[in-house]
Order: C-alpha cells, then sequence, then structure tokens
C-alpha cells in the first residue's frame, strides 16, 4: 500500500520533471556533418518541415530524380590542395602534440589508407543502396524501372549499381546506361558543363579564399598560440576541416569534427566559404549556371508530361557529379537568395566579408553526397478544392525528399503546380536558359541544346549481385 501510494506520487512528478526541462534549459546542440556543403554525407535537411509525403487527394504516377554520385574517400582536387599536404606536414612535424591539450589526437592520428582517392566509400554504397530501398517504399505502386541512367566515370556508375541492387529485389532486374562524359556533346549529356567551354571549375576560388582568410585567422591565431613550431597555414585549417567528412565517410567517425577544435560558429564559417565558391561556380553567382542545368529540367519534362501507361517506365533515375544539381535548381529558380525581394542583386546576397546566415543557397542542403532533386507528376484527382475534370495532373519539385516551391508554379495542391502552369513555367524558364550553345560559347559544330539520350532507348548492362 505504502509502496503503491509511493510509485503513483512519484512518477508523475518525475514525468513532470522531465516535461520542464526542454523550457527550462535551451537545448542547443550541433553536428558539423550537416555543414560541410560537398563533402556532407547525405543527410535530408527538410527544412522548412514540411511534409514530404504527397499532398492529401494526391498520388505520384511517375516521378524523375537526379542524383550526385555517394561519398567517395577524397575529390583530388581537395586531396591535392588542402587534405594530403595537411597530412605529409603532421607526418614530418617535430610538434610534439601529444603534449598539447586539444590536439593530442595529432600526435597518433594517421591519414585512412585508401587505394584510390576518388573511388566510392563503403558508407557511399551502403547509402545509394538505401536510397533505391526507400525509393520502392516512396513509389510501392509504380513500376521497377528497366533502366537507370549514369555518366561514365566510376563514382557514378559505382553509385548507380548500388541503388540499383538496393532497389531490384531479384538480380538483373534493372539495366544501367552509362552516358559518356563527352567535351563536346552539347547538352546531350549527364555532364554539359563539361561540354560548356564558359564554364570554369574554379570559378568562385577567389571569393571563398577572401572569406576564409578571414574565418581562419582567429582560428589560426589560436593554433599558433598551442602549437607554435608547427606553422600553422589557412590551408591546414581548411585541410582538418575537409577531413572531418572525408575520414567520416570512410571510417565512420573523425577526430576533426570534435567541437573542441572547431566551434560550431567555425563550422558554419567554414560552410559559407563553401557556399561562396559554388554561389559563383554553380549557383546564381555565373551566368552560365541555368543554361547547363536547364537542358536536364527540359528533358524531364517531357518524359513526365504523359501519362504512364504511355511510357516503358515509371521512375527515371540519373547520376552525375556535383556540379549538375546545383545548375539544375538554378534553372527551376530555386534556392534563390533574391527570391521575394523584388530586387536580383547577386553578389549583394554573398557578401565576401561577412556571412549572410539567412541565405537560401546553402550546399549542405544542395550538393552533399548522393544528393538528388526529384520532379514527381502526381494524380490529383482526389483532392479537394483543386480538382480538374479536364487534367487531374500536378507536378511537385522534392530537393533531398524536401518539398519546394517553384517560383510563379504553385497553383496547385500544397502549392504544388498545375499541369498547364508547369508546362509554361518549363517553357518561359526556356526562353531565357534554352540556347545551351550560345550561352556556353561553344565552338564544336555538331553541338545541341537538348538532352535526348532519354529517348535513345540504348540497352544498358545489368550489375548482377556482387
Ligand atoms: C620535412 O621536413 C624537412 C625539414 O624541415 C623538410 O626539408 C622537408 O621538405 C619536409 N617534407 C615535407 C614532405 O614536408
Ligand atoms: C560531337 O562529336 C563528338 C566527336 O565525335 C562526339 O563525342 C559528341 O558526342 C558529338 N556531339 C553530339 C551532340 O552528338
Ligand atoms: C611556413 O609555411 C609557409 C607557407 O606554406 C612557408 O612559406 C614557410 O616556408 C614555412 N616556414 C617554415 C619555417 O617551415
Ligand atoms: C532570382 O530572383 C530574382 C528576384 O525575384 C529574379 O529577378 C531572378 O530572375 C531570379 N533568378 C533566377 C535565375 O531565376
Ligand atoms: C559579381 O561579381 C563578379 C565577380 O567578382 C563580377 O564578375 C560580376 O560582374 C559581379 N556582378 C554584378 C552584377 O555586379
Ligand atoms: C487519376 O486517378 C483516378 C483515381 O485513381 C483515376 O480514376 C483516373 O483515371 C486517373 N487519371 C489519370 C489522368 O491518370
Ligand atoms: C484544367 O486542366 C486543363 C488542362 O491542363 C486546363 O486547360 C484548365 O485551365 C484547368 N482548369 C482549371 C480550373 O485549372
Ligand atoms: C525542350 O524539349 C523539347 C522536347 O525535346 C524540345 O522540342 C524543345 O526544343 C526544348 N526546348 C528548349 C528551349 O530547348
Ligand atoms: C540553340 O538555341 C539557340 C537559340 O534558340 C539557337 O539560335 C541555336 O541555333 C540552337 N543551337 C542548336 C545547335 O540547335
Ligand atoms: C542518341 O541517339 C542519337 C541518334 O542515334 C545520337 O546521335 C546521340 O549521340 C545519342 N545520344 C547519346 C547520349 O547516346
Amino acid at each position: 500500500m505504502i509502496s503503491s501510494t509511493f510509485s503513483i506520487l512519484a512518477l508523475p512528478a518525475v514525468s513532470l520533471a522531465l516535461s520542464q526541462q526542454q523550457p527550462l534549459y535551451s537545448s542547443y546542440d550541433f553536428n558539423p556533418l550537416e555543414h560541410l556543403a560537398g563533402i556532407a554525407p547525405y543527410f535530408e535537411p527538410n527544412d522548412p518541415a514540411k511534409d514530404p509525403s504527397p499532398p492529401q487527394g494526391c498520388h505520384v504516377t511517375k516521378a524523375a530524380y537526379l542524383v550526385r554520385h555517394a561519398a567517395i574517400n577524397a575529390n583530388d582536387f581537395d586531396y591535392e590542395s588542402y587534405l594530403g599536404p595537411f597530412a605529409s606536414k603532421l607526418k614530418n612535424t617535430t610538434t610534439d602534440f601529444s603534449k598539447i591539450p586539444g590536439l593530442t589526437f595529432l600526435a597518433t592520428w594517421k591519414e585512412p589508407d585508401v587505394k584510390e582517392q576518388e573511388r566510392v566509400t563503403r558508407t557511399g554504397k551502403l547509402e545509394a543502396a538505401q536510397l533505391g530501398v526507400q525509393l520502392s517504399y516512396r513509389y510501392p505502386d509504380l513500376r521497377l524501372p528497366k533502366r537507370v541512367w549514369s555518366s561514365t566515370s566510376e563514382r557514378t556508375t559505382v553509385s548507380a549499381e548500388a541503388l540499383i541492387r538496393g532497389f531490384e529485389t531479384d538480380e538483373d532486374e534493372i539495366e544501367l546506361v552509362q552516358i559518356y562524359e563527352s567535351k563536346e556533346s552539347g547538352a546531350d549529356s549527364l555532364t554539359p558543363y563539361q561540354a560548356c567551354p564558359a564554364y570554369s571549375s574554379s570559378r568562385g576560388s577567389q571569393q571563398s579564399q577572401a572569406f576564409a582568410k578571414k574565418y581562419t585567422a582567429p582560428i589560426l591565431a589560436r593554433l599558433r598560440a598551442q602549437a607554435p613550431r608547427f606553422n600553422w597555414t589557412s590551408d591546414d585549417v581548411i585541410g582538418m576541416q575537409e577531413w572531418c567528412g572525408y575520414e567520416t565517410v570512410i571510417r565512420g567517425d573523425s577526430p576533426f569534427c570534435s567541437l573542441e577544435l572547431f566551434s560550431p560558429d567555425e563550422w558554419l564559417a567554414f560552410e559559407y566559404t563553401q557556399d561562396l565558391m559554388y554561389h559563383h561556380n554553380t549557383g546564381y553567382g555565373n551566368d552560365v549556371s541555368g543554361s547547363i542545368g536547364y537542358p536536364w529540367l527540359n528533358a524531364t519534362a517531357d518524359l513526365l508530361a504523359t501519362p504512364p501507361e504511355s511510357d516503358d517506365q515509371d521512375i527515371y533515375i540519373s547520376f552525375t557529379h556535383r556540379e549538375l544539381p546545383p545548375t539544375v535548381l538554378v534553372a527551376m529558380g530555386l534556392f534563390n537568395n533574391s527570391d521575394l525581394t523584388g530586387a536580383n542583386d547577386i553578389n549583394a546576397t554573398m557578401p565576401t566579408t561577412r556571412i549572410n546566415y539567412h541565405r537560401q543557397w546553402v550546399s549542405s542542403y544542395i550538393l552533399p553526397f548522393l544528393t538528388n532533386v526529384a520532379v514527381e507528376q502526381m494524380n490529383c484527382s482526389a483532392s479537394y478544392g483543386y480538382q480538374n475534370s479536364t487534367d487531374p495532373t500536378y507536378y511537385r519539385v522534392l530537393v533531398n525528399r524536401s518539398p519546394q516551391v517553384l517560383p510563379d508554379c504553385y497553383d496547385g495542391p500544397l502549392e504544388s503546380c498545375s499541369a498547364k502552369v508547369f508546362q509554361n513555367f518549363v517553357q518561359e524558364r526556356g526562353e531565357v536558359f534554352g540556347d545551351f550553345g550560345g550561352a556556353c560559347g561553344v565552338k564544336y559544330s555538331n553541338s545541341t541544346n537538348v538532352t535526348g539520350f532519354y529517348q535513345n532507348q540504348t540497352k544498358g548492362e545489368t550489375v548482377g549481385k556482387r
């Protein structure tokens, strides 16, 4: 009796204390892995927290996905510029890090031993396979795709194979079609930027270096105070922050991600440095971005214009590199810092002297490993308020599963876009961005403005179980 009285009184008291903890003490937490831009392991930011399921009364009838390859050991440029130099400097140092609080791990840290830098990691293969499984959950009523497309480099084909193995239930149900990474493909490839002379892969580094110099200065002062003989440089700081991402996707975790080593604000500054680069490289800060991304949007709109029965597949998945998805988002007008401002002062939205914390162009959302941009065709005949007996078709865009609202194209359920308005939208974007050859200053004679390979019915190869 006593004990039961005790428990009746005690339990509510305990749960009350727990439920009060949240409002009383703020729960600040910070995950550097979600701020690593192109080195961020795959995650689904869901910001704003819109429901990823289709709007009420709608069901998805077709979908197209553009996917960046999954996590790799290291990008060659990052390795040669930052990761490698820091690792060899560390190997060679006379500084005894074991005696330096906060940096003791550097006394024993060894660079991961990988066969080839640009290979997809185990984590990457697993995550690509997992995306295949997730697509099967997301679209239980759609037919398994017959073909998946990938550009020809190893990391894109290996990622596509892993997704296929996760998606198919029996072996050899899905074929992989490889699209050559040509410098003269015009827009007819999954790597059109490589065939675009006006695109330069180093664009944006000047702006990003300007900000890197600023944010690393106080970090360098601290590191120099801690370990004066190491001759710390700004590139060492960037190298260590990049090792956080790469080591995590190779080994599962990394001491470089520690918030004792770099504070949350220092990770946000690293992220902004990367965002500046991508903004000027493949974002709104580069005039040619929209023209590089448009042909995929247009080809996709074409694939999704017809009802499902009229094609031999419902789901179109294509693997590419980090450059293409952001340009497609520019072609769609998404993540535009100037959106709804009534102005279009592109450079002013990304100053190199301070962080624009409220920018929309957040590359950790836009191009993490395995980033995926999807366009869905939906039948909304059962929706309330949006019935159209002539055509119940609506379109929706998801970026890493988060529903997006297209500018001037949101007349449908939950700001999705009706077939008629979507068709006009794609056409109007084409009036701005449809001249790939002109915008790119293409010199070769056999160029094309159109991505046509989806119509080719090329036979691919099955991938087996491995
Ligand atoms: C290692 O240190 C020595 C002596 O300071 C220097 O001559 C050499 O260039 C360094 N090697 C590397 C790879 O940094
Ligand atoms: C143009 O020709 C080159 C060289 O033969 C080829 O690689 C490329 O795919 C062609 N481009 C198109 C759009 O057919
Ligand atoms: C320190 O690093 C700078 C920049 O890499 C280099 O020029 C300089 O020679 C280094 N100094 C020493 C003492 O190693
Ligand atoms: C970005 O938004 C501004 C303001 O609405 C607009 O003028 C501009 O055309 C947009 N950029 C693109 C590429 O859609
Ligand atoms: C934005 O900055 C780039 C690089 O500094 C420059 O080339 C471009 O003219 C600027 N654009 C505008 C509209 O000021
Ligand atoms: C839309 O879905 C409804 C209900 O499933 C079906 O009756 C109708 O035929 C579909 N319309 C189209 C155009 O697919
Ligand atoms: C219904 O769909 C048709 C065909 O796309 C379109 O022409 C018409 O404007 C739509 N009606 C409404 C009320 O949205
Ligand atoms: C969009 O794609 C269609 C179908 O392939 C093509 O006819 C049209 O010319 C393309 N539009 C632009 C602006 O490239
Ligand atoms: C690309 O589009 C532009 C503008 O519409 C046009 O002048 C040009 O001829 C097109 N190029 C090709 C190869 O079709
Ligand atoms: C698609 O087929 C056309 C016509 O056979 C060919 O010219 C083009 O190169 C093919 N495109 C790709 C990317 O294979």
